[in-house]
């Protein structure tokens, strides 16, 4: 297994705990497998690892980890050594697109801070686990930018898209680039109370009885697992 630094394999930190938002995107990933099987993936934002060891068993040829966060790539690397996938993976720690500049991809998937809220920590998660600027789009846009020079020709990208923050927007950057987006699945999940709280006003106003539902103290939203493809080779 490659890290960048080695020593941070070694790292003892708690495992980070997966979301419902990384489960939904492993649902999506597993009722394609095929196109699964062989591909050279990247994640970027692995956190726990969990997305990784899953197209892992599915039969990826090549597993590439990036995360900002030291106790991230520690917990990835742990994972997937554990469970015996340690000679396909490697994980840099770095942000976004940098730790991988000039490589190309078969499947790039993420499940990136994109909720519509300043950087907190929330819910005992790191500010970086959630948190995605006012618009929810600090990172989901470097990400969009960054998919025509990253994805093999023929490639896919498969991510969570919260329904409140402006798939339009994420459709026309695609498209600006030649690639086309389609929604894989549409869930609804669970919004604490507390990142409610903390959700940018003009964005609750506007979602509030449309992709935001809530039930007195109770509120949940619509997630969408997106696909955006190159054109093939
Ligand atoms: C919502 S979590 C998802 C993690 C993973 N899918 C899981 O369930 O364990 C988002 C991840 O993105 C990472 N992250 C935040 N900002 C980043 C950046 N600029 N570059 C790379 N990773 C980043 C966080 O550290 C966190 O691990």
């Amino acid at each position: 297994m490659t890290v960048a630094p080695e020593a941070m394999c070694a790292a003892t930190v708690p495992a980070l705990r997966p979301s419902e938002y990384t489960a939904a995107l492993i649902q999506a990933l597993q009722s394609d497998r095929d196109r699964v099987r062989g591909a050279r993936v990247l994640e970027i934002g692995s956190g726990s690892g969990i997305v990784l060891a899953a197209l892992g068993a599915m039969g990826a040829a090549a597993l590439c980890g990036v995360d900002i966060e030291p106790d991230a790539i520690a917990a990835g690397c742990r994972l997937l050594g554990g469970l015996g996938l340690g000679a396909t993976a490697e994980f840099h720690r770095g942000d976004m697109w940098l730790p991988v500049a000039g490589r190309r991809f078969d499947l790039i998937v993420a499940n990136l801070p994109h909720f519509p809220m300043e950087p907190v920590p929330v819910a005992g998660r790191l500010p970086t686990w959630s948190s995605g600027g006012s618009d929810g789009r600090w990172l989901l846009d470097p990400f969009l930018e960054g998919l025509p020079v990253h994805l093999s020709p023929g490639g896919r990208a498969v991510l969570t898209h919260n329904a409140f923050v402006e798939l339009d927007r994420s459709r026309a950057i695609a498209r600006d680039h030649g690639l086309s987006l389609r929604v894989l699945l549409t869930v609804m999940v669970y919004i604490a109370e507390e990142k409610i709280a903390r959700m940018t006003p003009r964005v609750l106003r506007a979602e509030e009885g449309r992709s935001l539902h809530r039930y007195g103290p109770h509120t949940i939203g619509e997630m969408h697992i997106v696909e955006i493809s190159a054109a093939q080779p």
